[in-house]
């Protein structure tokens, strides 16, 4: 197979001085298809499992008249971190062994209101059966050293295609809106941390967390308490 470059891009040419045509052995070609076909799966079993979720919210919204769910956030693993996570584990760089040994090449993140909405969504998707349950980590009932907080499941959905009934593995992130406000900040100062006295930094980090896991049963219980008065709580 050939790729042609592309002629406009003069920069490009004048530095790297690179052919007109490129050709890719045809093996090459063949993993990289493969490759593509296997993230596309991915990509459908996100999907199907948004889709589930988007069922489930829509119908407490009309049953309990509020949204459980505030937003749902998907992702597909990028190659880089998907061969770093590989070779992280002393795994072979193939695609039998991203199959086999990752479970979060498609993740789905799960923001929701209160704290008991993460359990509620978390059993009714895990309850479908056509939903297998792999694995779960309780990072709220044990939160992490460092303060993380949230729900985790691995869970495997068939997906149909063509010609086959494919089984796909999905990484579910269940959390709250303060949770995931924690977590992102904590993502973005991580990268910062060798900068600065990063055992205080995770000192103040895990206190934020605490804070935080604090409101969020504050609120919850505002909310109750709202709801034993037979106030209607709507968004
Ligand atoms: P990974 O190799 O990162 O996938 O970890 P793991 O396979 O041990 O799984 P785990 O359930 O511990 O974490 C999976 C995902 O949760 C990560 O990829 C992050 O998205 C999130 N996560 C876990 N720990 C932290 C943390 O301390 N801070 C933040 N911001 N996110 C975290
Ligand atoms: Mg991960």
């Amino acid at each position: 197979m050939y790729i042609s470059n592309n002629p406009n891009n003069e920069l490009e040419q004048s530095i790297v001085q690179v052919p007109d045509l490129v050709q890719i052995p045809d093996e090459i070609h063949e993993m990289a298809q493969k490759f593509q076909e296997a993230m596309m799966m991915y990509t459908c079993a996100i999907r199907e499992v948004k889709t589930k979720l988007e069922v489930l919210n829509d119908e407490l919204s009309v049953k309990n008249r509020r949204n459980p769910i505030e937003v749902i956030k998907s992702r597909v693993k990028k190659p880089k971190s998907i061969v770093e996570k590989l070779k992280r584990r002393g795994l072979p760089l193939t695609l039998e062994s991203i199959v086999k040994n990752l479970d979060d090449v498609a993740g789905i993140r799960v923001i929701c209101s209160f704290l008991d909405d993460i359990y509620e969504v978390a059993d009714m998707l895990t309850r479908q059966d056509d939903v297998k349950l792999i694995a779960v980590k309780d990072y709220i009932k044990k939160p992490k050293e460092n303060g993380y907080r949230s729900y985790h499941l691995i869970i495997e959905i068939p997906v149909f295609f063509s010609d086959k009934k494919q089984p796909m593995r999905v990484e579910v992130q269940i959390r709250t809106i303060a949770m995931d406000f924690w977590a992102s900040l904590d993502h973005q100062l991580k990268y910062k941390k060798e900068f600065i006295d990063s055992e205080d930094v995770e000192r103040q980090l895990k206190e934020c967390a605490d804070v935080i896991a604090g409101t969020d049963v504050q609120m919850l219980n505002i909310r109750k308490n709202i709801e034993s008065r037979g106030i209607e709580i709507r968004k």
